[in-house]
């Protein structure tokens, strides 16, 4: 084996030349990456030995991609464009063999190379769009003259990764080896190649498949309609669209300028900035200082969960989803049938949908056991609580699992904010008793927020931590401390969004600027959709706030027709002359006059103090770090990524604007705002939220 530098080797077998890249963890085209795959090709094609190429990877898989790490830096070349002319130009075949993930540039590359072969276990795909980006390197152009237009726009603009039994039918590999012998396989597609003369294959020149679309605009204008609400507010997916118009539009190089025109712009904009970030905190979450790599976890085989209600079921589905075998427990036979039933139903809707067979739901609805009898976790390795959110309910439940649970099994609750510390006295293992709070809708939403308690083990912490890498859900540990600290922050923003509705705004005002905010949706529709009656009790109703005013006339949200907003059958919400009175009477009982706020005044009152509350969490250690504050904020309440979490756009504003605009609202703030000293010092060291280290 001959080494063509640190990351890549070249070894010549009958004829057949095998360029390895071994550059962990996952093969990314480093400055280091790409020189290497230059110099071998370069290399390969000077000997007279070689009659073909095979180019693969060492490790756990093909090349993910550009190295995201390099975008930040001046280009350095050779460029991406250099090596794929290497690539494509090489008058030796080259065959890709693919294992693992072949993402982004590291598809780029195989899709230059003349031939492609894989494992049946490995994946292809151009996850660009999640980075705030186009495939940079010719994905746009290529793609769909191999898999024609429609599919390309699906692949690129979600970014999904298609397995390779699927590229196979799509014509984007062209053969599958078996697994455990690509090398083998591919020397053998290559002799192939050259036994029966096949041609070196360019895909630049390949028009077939995009020219039944020429001249044919409706195709795109369709795409962009039918996924409008998808794409809201991200450019990259229009810019994939675009790039892909071209594809089919113009030459191939004109194209390909056009798609190195919009990476460009895209690569030096705001949105693929914090599209990069997250995709970096996102990694940064499963990193806890403290917990040793090697801390012991719990095998989680088979999973109890009390309570069939909204999250019970979602949680359900999760571990089903995933294949794990749960037991959920009711009150009674008919609370089970209720929430099993809604289990069945959300599986059937996702087979109108397309997305599940009747046998992935019968599969999944037969891991799901109900019972109404406690003493049936007894085996289980987890028990997820989500009884209603009452404490002492939570106390009795715990104390009757205490004394059922094997020991060594982790006991944690789903509560949204109340004490853990307090539900962990009611055992006599504190250890073991941990917060999983799962967001609704459970089996969609990606984030968990682990909630350590004061007494809760690293093994504890640890399992939770492998648990959502088994559900695909990204874990985020957080202290204990009311609402953690998604909610928390969420509080934060209640408050201001009500106090505004006693100077002069309307519920659909503020939801109208958060939303074009980029946000799904509003406070006050969301407060409609959850009920407003949550933690409402008409006995101690005192009418003294306007939620407790419209809890009283029954106006409870989306389920009773009415809350903030009206709804009509279909649940479409249209601003209520009811609610408007009733603040308008509130705003004369206080004695206020109702003025105008400005749509800045409504984004900077409930985004600045949200901000704030975030850096309190931090000064109280209850998150890890700003960019796990913004993790929580994408992954559990919809915040637009490409405006990166709120801490991030915090720092994108200048702390020092956030503190000061806070200082100017603060006569309206309320008693219980209190500026962060934290936010304070980084604002006056003209520091930002990222520096903090
Ligand atoms: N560049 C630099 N670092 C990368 C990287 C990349 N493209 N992809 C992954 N990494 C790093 C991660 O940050 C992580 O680092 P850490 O251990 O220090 O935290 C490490 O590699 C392992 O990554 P994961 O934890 O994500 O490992 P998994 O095994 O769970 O997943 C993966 C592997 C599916 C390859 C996943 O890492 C992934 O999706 N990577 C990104 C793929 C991607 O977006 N490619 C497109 C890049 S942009 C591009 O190619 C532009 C081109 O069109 C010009
Ligand atoms: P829910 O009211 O839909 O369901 C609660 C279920 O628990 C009911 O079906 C009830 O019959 C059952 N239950 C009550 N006592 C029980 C007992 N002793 N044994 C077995 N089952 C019992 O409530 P939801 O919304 O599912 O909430 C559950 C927990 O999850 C609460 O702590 C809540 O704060 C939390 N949570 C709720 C979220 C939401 O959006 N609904 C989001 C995240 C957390």
């Amino acid at each position: 084996m001959a080494a063509i530098n640190a990351v890549t080797d070249l070894t010549v077998e009958d004829g057949i030349a095998v360029l390895t890249i071994d550059s962990p963890p996952v093969n990314a085209l480093s400055l280091a990456v790409r020189e290497g795959i230059q110099s071998a090709v370069k290399q390969a094609v000077g000997n007279p030995e070689v009659q073909g190429i095979v180019l693969m990877c060492a490790g756990r898989t093909f090349i993910a991609g550009a190295d995201i790490t390099e975008f930040d830096k001046p280009p350095q070349p050779p460029s991406l464009y250099d090596v794929e002319d290497a690539l494509e130009g090489s008058p030796k075949p080259v065959i890709a063999a693919i294992h693992g993930t072949a993402l982004g540039g590291g598809l780029e590359v195989a899709l230059c190379c003349h031939y492609r072969v894989a494992v049946p276990s490995a994946r292809c795909g151009l996850p660009e769009v999640h980075l705030g980006l186009v495939p940079g390197a010719g994905g746009t152009q290529r793609l769909p003259r191999i898999v024609g237009p429609e599919k390309a726009l699906e692949m690129i603009t979600s970014g999904r990764h298609v397995d390779a039994r699927t590229c196979l039918q799509l014509g984007l590999i062209d053969d599958l080896v078996g697994e455990g012998a690509l090398r083998a396989g591919a020397i053998a597609f290559a002799r192939k190649v050259l036994a029966e003369k096949m041609p070196l294959r360019k895909i630049r020149d390949v028009d077939d498949n995009v020219l039944p679309a020429r001249g044919r605009p409706e195709l795109f204008a369709e795409f962009r309609e039918a996924n409008a609400r998808k794409f809201r507010g991200f450019l990259a997916p229009e810019y994939a669209i675009r790039c892909i118009e071209a594809a089919v539009n113009l030459p191939f190089e004109e194209g390909l300028a056009v798609e190195r025109e919009l990476f460009e712009e895209l690569l030096q904009g705001p949105q693929s900035a914090a599209q990069r970030y997250i995709f970096f905190a996102e990694r940064q979450v499963w990193k806890v200082p403290d917990l040793a790599p090697d801390t012991p976890t719990v095998p989680v085989t088979r999973v109890g969960i009390v309570g069939a209600g909204t999250m019970g079921g979602g949680i359900a589905m999760s571990f089903a989803n995933a294949g794990t075998p749960v037991t959920v427990v009711e009150t009674s036979e008919a609370a089970l049938e209720r929430g099993l039933g809604i289990v069945r139903r959300n599986y059937e809707f996702s087979v109108r949908r397309g997305r599940l067979s009747l046998e992935d739901v019968e599969r999944r609805m037969a891991l799901i056991q109900g019972t109404s009898s406690l003493q049936q976790l007894a085996d289980c390795d987890l028990v997820i609580e989500a009884v209603f959110e009452d404490m002492q309910l939570k106390k009795e439940v715990f104390a009757r699992l205490d004394d059922i649970a094997k020991q060594g099994a982790i006991l944690a609750t789903n509560t949204s904010g109340l004490n853990v510390d307090e539900i962990a006295t009611a055992v006599r293992r504190p250890e073991a008793v941990i917060g999983l709070h799962f967001f609704s809708p459970a089996h969609v939403m990606r984030l968990i927020e682990v909630v350590r308690a004061r007494r809760t083990s690293n093994t504890a912490v640890a399992t939770a931590l492998q648990l959502a890498k088994t559900l695909g859900k990204v874990p985020v540990v957080v202290g204990v401390c009311p609402g953690f600290v998604g909610n928390r922050m969420l509080f934060a923003r209640q408050r201001q969004a009500e106090a505004m509705l006693l100077e002069g705004a309307l519920p659909w005002d503020i939801d109208r600027v958060l939303y074009e905010f980029g946000l799904p949706m509003g406070p006050f529709a969301m407060a409609d959709l959850a009920g407003l009656d949550i933690g409402w009790n008409r006995q101690t109703s005192t009418g003294a706030t306007l939620r407790d005013a419209l809890c009283e006339m029954g106006r409870l949200g989306q389920k009773t027709g009415a809350g903030w907003y009206d709804y009509d059958e279909n649940r479409t919400p249209s601003p209520s002359p009811v609610t408007e009175q009733l603040v308008r009477d509130f705003m004369a009982r206080h004695g206020a006059t109702p003025r105008q706020l400005t749509d800045a005044e409504i984004l900077e009152r409930c985004l600045y103090p949200m901000i704030n509350e975030g850096a309190r969490i931090l000064e109280e250690g209850i998150a890890l770090r700003p960019s796990d504050i913004d993790v929580v904020w994408v992954n559990g309440y919809g915040w637009p990524a490409y405006r990166g979490g709120p801490m991030f756009y915090a720092d994108s504003v200048g702390l020092a604007t956030v503190v000061a605009r806070l200082a100017q609202y603060a006569p309206k703030l309320g008693p219980e705002f209190k500026l962060s000293p934290l936010l304070e010092r980084l604002a006056a060291a003209g520091q930002r939220f990222q520096d903090l280290k």
